[in-house]
């Protein structure tokens, strides 16, 4: 089965460049399923249920979170019943740690895991949490979104569970890195990258945050506007042999 993950989703903007997009490339890559961040879509801060409805609308089947999920507080009301999952290492009643998406006869497991490096959120270990839920998952494929800063710690990740996971993915950065590979079948890259606004600071209006690097003073920041979007994300083929493909692609509005 071909999976097109999408990376992190950056203000509400880019789901009508995702719909515009979305049908071509999945006919190109012969997707059958699609799966994205949505923790960056509703004003770049979090999910509202109505962004949450069109993005299933326009196809996205699962998403996965990060450390903004419960940015829109209204999550905590519709989250238990969506094909959400939120950060496994989060001790919260609200979302559930593993999401499950059928395709055909298949079972998909999605985990979501937050990194600790750099991170101020109270989190238990990545590495605990995932082997807890490994105990009970029973799934077809498995796929972790490892949403964190710090490349060494999504690859020492990939290390410790190469081999008992199809994929581990990294979000959270925006920025795509090169650096893809299965090792012990299991489909690895730091980061997949961002959809939302080409000319940007990883989404943001580009004079806000200059003024903020260059003076210190803290301004609240929107998203970009921009006359190209990135579609970033990879295809992760998963079979008897698993592979993963980048997408980067460069669009008009
Ligand atoms: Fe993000
Ligand atoms: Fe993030």
């Amino acid at each position: 089965m071909k999976i097109l993950y999408l990376g992190d989703i950056v203000g509400e903007n880019t789901i009508a460049v995702l719909k515009n997009n979305l049908e071509s490339i999945k006919k190109e890559y012969g997707i059958n399923i699609v799966l994205a961040n949505a923790e960056n879509v509703t004003g770049g801060l979090g999910l509202s249920e109505k962004h949450y409805k069109e993005l299933k609308t326009i196809g996205i089947q699962g998403m996965s979170m990060g450390n903004h999920t419960y940015s829109k507080s209204e999550i905590k009301d519709y989250i238990n019943d969506a094909t959400i999952c939120r950060p496994a290492n989060l001790n919260t009643e609200y979302g559930k740690d593993v999401l499950y998406i059928k395709y055909n006869d298949k079972r998909i497991a999605i985990v979501n895991m937050l990194g600790r490096v750099y991170s101020n959120t109270p989190l238990d270990c990545p590495f605990k949490t995932m082997e807890r839920l490994l105990k009970d998952i029973k799934a077809d494929k498995i796929i972790v979104d490892f949403h964190g800063d710090a490349t060494s710690e999504k690859k020492a990740f990939m290390y410790e569970f190469a081999g008992r996971v199809d994929a581990i993915i990294g979000t959270h950065t925006h920025v795509q890195t090169a650096d893809e590979e299965v090792y012990k079948n299991t489909c690895y890259i730091t980061d997949i990258g961002m959809n939302g606004p080409y000319d940007s600071v990883i989404g943001d209006d580009i004079e806000t945050i200059l003024r903020r690097f260059k003076t210190g003073v803290y301004e609240k920041s929107s998203v970009a506007k921009s006359e190209y979007y990135r579609i970033n994300g990879v295809i992760l083929d998963l079979d008897t042999v698993n592979k993963i493909t980048r997408l980067n692609l460069k669009v008009r509005v």
